[in-house]
């Protein structure tokens, strides 16, 4: 049998292990899928869209109407100002994320990374060619180390990857630590490649500061987001990548040469998506609710150290403290009946387990008073 190309070798594949389904009747707070119906009008939508026969080949950029009201959607959310004509509808963020990637390196090239990340940007730097260096976090708040960030530009350099609200950590970059971000992308003329799918997820009060709304960034930012978490469509794999024209040309030649396009009956599905604002805003509640249920039933557990999550929803608790490592806390933890994941997977990540609190409530009830019986001896759940 021929080989297959050297590059996949020692190619990652993040959290995939533990986001299989567990055992029955253990607990699962690994998988980041809102745990909510699809809103009723998108399901309408897509079947109506089906019977109406939109099941042939369509524009591959995404309808017109579609990348209309994404570029509506975006102004009126996050104050981002892309045309209709930059914006490229993708079969999912993660589509976007490495249509962003194989436009903006060239094999050798180096692409930053603010670590702990997601656990597939990685991968999709290596499957280019290219190199990802991994500048950690501060550890304490997750929030970006901008004099690391900047000490690591070379002359190879293409690129930032900026997530806020982020998966894992749940930190919300500050708008100061986003121009910062801005700043050292204009000095090195870098593109910055910000995965804002988490946007409408914010729990501190605070606004979204897109990099592409701060002065010098509208022109280098390639905005990636979608429909997954925001309107509970993980299935229904369809995003958008929204950036400077060139960007979005290379993106649509990208799509043309792989996918082609999403299924066409989702471009109006998605479309009344954007509508949905009702649906959104119920499902943060929730989302803000189960938050404090596990902050509530996780806080006072001595050797977690756990900092608020500030958006997304995700906890990323520091296990050091029990004297475990990450996956020895993570095994007694699936003894225990509840399934999490630990974070030794990824770069930077040693030492903390993620938790997803889109899990169902009474899922969460229910792993709190696993987690305290096995911990603690107590079962409180609230
Ligand atoms: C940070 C981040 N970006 C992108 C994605 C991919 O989303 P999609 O389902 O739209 O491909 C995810 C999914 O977990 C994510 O957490």
């Amino acid at each position: 049998m021929p080989g297959v190309a050297t590059r996949f070798d020692d190619l990652g594949v993040g959290f995939a292990p533990y986001l299989q389904p567990p055992p029955e009747g253990v607990i699962r707070w690994t998988v980041g899928e809102p745990g909510f119906e699809t809103p009723d009008p998108v399901i309408s939508t897509a079947i109506s869209e089906l019977k109406a026969g939109k099941t042939k080949y369509t524009r591959g950029q995404g309808s017109i109407k579609l990348c209309e009201a994404v570029s509506s959607h975006l102004m009126s959310t996050s104050g981002i100002s892309y045309s209709s004509e930059n914006i490229v509808i993708t079969p999912g963020a993660k589509q976007a994320l490495l249509y962003a990637y194989m436009t903006t390196l060239n094999p050798g090239d180096e692409a930053i990374l603010l670590t702990p990340c997601w656990a597939s940007y990685e991968p999709m730097i290596s499957i280019i060619g290219a190199t990802p260096v991994n500048i950690p976090v501060n550890r304490t708040n997750f929030h970006p180390d901008i004099g690391a960030i900047r000490s690591a530009v070379t002359d190879k350099t293409r690129s930032i990857m900026v997530n806020s609200p982020c998966n894992p950590t749940g930190a919300v970059y500050t708008r100061q630590e986003i121009e910062e971000i801005v700043a050292i992308a204009v000095e090195h003329d870098l593109w910055i490649i910000s995965d804002e799918i988490y946007s409408r997820l914010i729990w501190n009060g605070t606004d979204h500061v897109s990099p592409a709304t701060i002065e010098g960034g509208l022109d280098r930012t390639i905005v990636i987001s979608g429909w997954s978490k925001t309107w509970a469509m993980t299935g229904m794999r369809i995003g958008f990548l929204a950036g400077p024209s060139n960007a979005a040309k290379a993106a649509v030649k990208c799509q043309a040469n792989s996918a082609s396009h999403v299924p066409t009956f989702m471009m109006e599905a998605a479309r009344a998506a954007l509508d949905c604002d009702d649906y959104v805003d119920d499902f943060a509640d929730a989302y803000r609710k189960r938050r404090d249920m596990m902050l509530r039933g996780l806080g006072d557990i001595p050797g977690l150290r756990i900092v608020d999550p500030e958006g997304a929803f995700y906890l990323f608790v520091d296990v050091t403290g029990t004297g475990m490592t990450d996956v020895e806390f993570a095994d007694r933890a699936l003894e225990a009946g509840v399934q999490l994941i630990p974070a030794s997977l990824i770069t930077h990540g040693e030492g903390f387990v993620r938790i997803s609190y889109a899990a169902p409530e009474e899922d969460i009830k229910e792993g709190i008073s696993r987690l305290r019986l096995w911990l603690l001896g107590d079962s409180k759940t609230d």
